[in-house]
């Protein structure tokens, strides 16, 4: 990825811009899908399983767990810092969906789970969660440790071999999940969702646990 030019089009706000990127690059390369392989729009019964125990290490080398997260409503997406085009758009969107959040951005963690763990060292991880958001939080492990995170919630990966070790491209899935303070799996945002429809979404999750919360709460 070039963070020059990413942070060119982030910086002049060109949501325009991005969308002619976007239309530019995905009909006509078949290898670059990052569709939602393995998980098609389907009832929310059908995916309240979704979801699961990791263990990975942060953009610091931390060690840690799906655990550490909670407290926190998460919007989490799995992909890959050299990814051309489609991880800096949807993170680009999350970033956004954040800054419309407001004050209740506070209450929500973004999460980038690196698909691609040869590349993303945690160095180059925190690098690039930074040019997004100063509270994303970028994990990498082993690539048995991220294929778990990602069979959890059925999130596709596969490296384009090309016998390259260096250069290639990872086809993935490119939704968002949200999930609640307790780690439990809430929605998901398909890619390409506008932030304006995401934040109003989180929102209103956000604001049914408050609610919840406060009907709990003891009379006095
Ligand atoms: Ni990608």
């Amino acid at each position: 990825m070039n963070q020059r030019i990413l942070l060119a089009v982030l910086a002049a706000g060109a949501a325009a811009a991005i969308g002619a990127l976007m239309v530019m690059n995905t009909p006509n390369k078949p290898g670059d899908i990052h569709q939602s392989a393995g998980l098609s729009p389907k009832s929310a019964a059908d995916l309240a399983d979704l979801g699961g125990p990791f263990t990975l290490t942060d953009h610091n080398g931390k060690s840690v767990s799906d655990k550490d997260y909670h407290g926190k409503f998460v919007l989490l997406y799995f992909g890959y810092t050299f990814c051309p085009d489609v991880c800096p758009t949807e993170l680009n969107t999350v970033a956004l969906a954040m800054e419309a959040l407001g004050p209740l951005a506070e209450q929500v963690t973004p999460l980038f789970i690196s698909v691609d763990p040869p590349r993303d060292t945690p160095a180059r991880l925190k690098e690039f969660v930074n040019v997004f958001h100063p509270r994303m939080v970028g994990l990498t492990g082993t690539m048995e440790q991220v294929t778990t995170a990602a069979k959890a919630y059925r999130a596709y990966f596969r490296k384009e071999d090309n016998g390259d070790p260096d250069y290639y491209m990872i086809d993935h899935t490119a939704k968002t999940y949200l999930l609640g303070p307790d780690g439990q799996y809430l929605t998901y945002y398909a890619y390409q969702t506008p932030p304006a429809e995401m934040a109003a979404s989180v929102r209103s999750y956000i604001e049914h646990a408050q609610d919840k919360k406060d009907d709990s709460r003891p009379a006095s």
